[in-house]
């Protein structure tokens, strides 16, 4: 303990006790203050939140459900760019047991949708997608301005465009959309990236939980459902809305599980789904500038034994191209054992990527990027969520949430661990600082879990404390001064004796591999975000899925409307849990974490 909060450290704040209860817990000497709720207004007009009585028109003009990727953008020429900004907010997907009275829990091993009507689905389907919202700091506390004309509510039913290499294909036309280019929403956007020309990007991810039916024999779409794992039947959305039913609109799967850029400052811009990227379940996309100008944005697919994409820009960031992310190279990642690795470029012709092989276009190559990236030998990770670049060191840092289901045979040097429960973090450093190069150079930092327990083999630093240890990276952020800090998913008392939250991770000098424990979030809750100002004033995190119930818990009991595990934030026995943003600041001003 001394070492970690000693001389040294980079992390000088008071780390809290890793435990679980009803609340959220930051570190002394900060605040983490709501900013906002799920049924918050986000439009002008919207009405108030009644959680009895909710409608989808309601919910399109109000805050979605299960807030993810937080990214804030400064309004240009504030006088305080930390102060007055847009924040754009990923609604990832909906819980439906604790979002509506007399539901219930559904089975979905059954997926027979109990008590799911038109309109239940519908309001499911305005809670997903995404909010820009204008927001303003006075006297030290943020708010959102209300009526503001940035407000902005997207949802499953948004207009978008299909733009890149799979646009007006046929692969991607359906019945609705003869074009094969007018998408109608975005679904299960996870995590995301901000660009340095102002758009947000937002990464589709488990987009076959939401298609049902089955396939019509002999489907050419079978192999590539098949590889997606889809359709998983895990809403009703096909009983009430025919192009969720694959076994109508075989091709509308392919119209999901892309990057989609959108530009915050137009409220009337319409979403570009950016094909070039690739098509899997994206966790994130945050990038850096290479060394001759390209814009790199890697990428995880969030599966296990899934791959790290990274896809380089043709053109230079600053060329003031709008659509600059439709031109450029995918790659998905091989690590070698002798600790190399190798981008490998996913190009329709090159390699295997032929017709012999069932590509035949760079359409086939990007709609079928597991596919491909299968055909070149990439490297099968532990479930790769965010991948960031630490623009202080070049350094990148790639979260393997866990894989349960890696057997003792399957072990490879990058995924060292069978039955990886707790998961690791792999630090990437790109050929000669370039992160265009072909080329990288790889090792772990810390492979997660208790460090307390042989059987787990968990490395981190000795100094790390009994609360500093995670199990479950999944987000992370780098911030001013180059420290990284890691949000979790799947921290439980039943499985690591502590709820998730936001660890510092020490990546430099004698303290490398330390964990501290910084933020915890409430009772069946998951910790997204986390984003800060550019001068780290605030870090924004988000609460995920709060009131769920310790699922690996034999004794626990199912969560629903009516009793859920908490009741955060509102804590009003006529309210249920909601998920929500909020604002960490540092009492009396400066950095978050300092
Ligand atoms: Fe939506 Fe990969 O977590
Ligand atoms: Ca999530
Ligand atoms: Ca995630
Ligand atoms: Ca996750």
């Amino acid at each position: 303990a001394q070492a970690a909060q000693g001389p040294g450290t980079r992390f000088p704040f008071e780390e809290i006790e890793a435990g679980s209860d009803a609340h959220h817990h930051v570190a002394p000497g900060h605040d983490a203050e709501i900013l906002i709720r799920w049924g918050d207004p986000v439009l002008p007009g919207a009405p108030a939140f009644d959680p009895r009585n909710q409608t989808p028109a309601a919910q399109s003009q109000q805050f979605g459900y299960n807030n993810d990727f937080v990214g804030y953008f400064p309004m240009p020429g504030a006088a305080d760019p930390a102060a007055h900004g847009l924040l754009v907010v990923n609604h990832e997907y909906t819980n439906e047991e604790l979002m509506f009275p007399g539901l219930g829990r559904q089975d979905t091993k059954a997926a027979d949708f109990k008590g799911m009507t038109r309109d239940l689905v519908d309001i499911e389907m305005a809670a997903h997608g995404g909010s820009v919202l204008e927001i303003r700091r006075q006297d030290g506390r943020w708010t959102v301005v209300p009526d503001s004309h940035y407000a902005r509510r997207i949802t499953a039913t948004t207009p978008m465009v299909l733009t890149g290499p799979a646009a007006g294909t046929e692969r991607v036309k359906t019945a609705a959309d003869p074009t094969g280019r007018a998408a109608l929403g975005m679904i299960n956007n996870c995590a995301g990236g901000t660009t340095p020309w102002g758009t947000w990007l937002t990464c589709e991810e488990n987009i076959n939980y939401y298609f049902s039916g089955a396939l019509p024999a002999g489907s050419p779409e079978a192999a590539n459902h098949k590889r997606f794992n889809l359709p998983a039947r895990a809403y009703a959305w096909g009983r009430y809305h025919e192009r969720f039913d694959v076994a109508h609109e075989p091709n509308e799967p392919n119209r999901f599980g892309w990057v989609v850029e959108i530009d915050p400052f137009d409220p009337t811009s319409v979403p570009k789904k950016r094909t070039a990227l690739g098509r899997f379940k994206h966790e994130g996309a945050a990038g850096i500038v290479a060394r001759q100008g390209q814009y790199v944005i890697y990428q995880g697919d969030d599966e296990r034994f899934d791959y790290v994409y990274k896809f380089v820009t043709t053109g230079r960031a600053d060329s003031g191209d709008r659509d600059l992310l439709d031109s450029g190279t995918l790659h998905v990642a091989r690590f070698d054992a002798d600790g190399r690795g190798t981008w490998m470029p996913l190009v329709f012709g090159q390699g295997p990527l032929t017709p012999e092989n069932d590509f035949a276009s760079q359409a086939d190559v990007v709609i079928g990027a597991r596919l491909a990236a299968d055909r070149l030998g990439a490297t099968k990770m532990d479930r790769p969520e965010d991948v960031e670049a630490n623009p202080k060191t070049g350094k990148v840092y790639v979260m393997l949430t866990n894989n349960g289901k890696r057997k003792a045979g399957e072990v490879d040097a990058a995924n060292p661990r069978a039955d990886n429960r707790f998961g690791h973090i792999v630090e990437l450093t790109p050929d000669d600082g370039d992160h265009a190069a072909p080329g990288f150079t790889w090792e772990i930092l810390v492979r997660c879990g208790d460090p307390g327990l042989a059987a787990v083999g968990a490395t981190f630093s000795s100094a790390t404390t009994k609360d500093g240890w995670f199990g479950m990276p999944d987000n992370c952020a780098v911030d001013g001064l180059g420290r990284l800090w890691v949000a979790t998913d799947g921290n439980a008392p039943s499985r690591t004796g502590r709820n998730d939250g936001i660890w510092a991770m020490e990546t430099e000098g004698a303290g490398r591999g330390t964990g501290k424990h910084f933020f915890r979030v409430p009772h069946g809750a998951e910790m997204c975000g986390p984003y800060f100002t550019p001068d780290d004033t605030t870090f924004f995190v988000a609460v995920q899925h709060p009131g769920e119930a310790d699922e690996e818990d034999p004794k626990a009991v199912p969560a629903t409307f009516e009793a859920p595990a908490t009741r955060w934030p509102d804590f009003d026995p006529a309210m249920p849990p909601r998920p929500a943003v909020l604002t960490i600041t540092k009492r009396g001003g400066g950095r978050v974490g300092t």
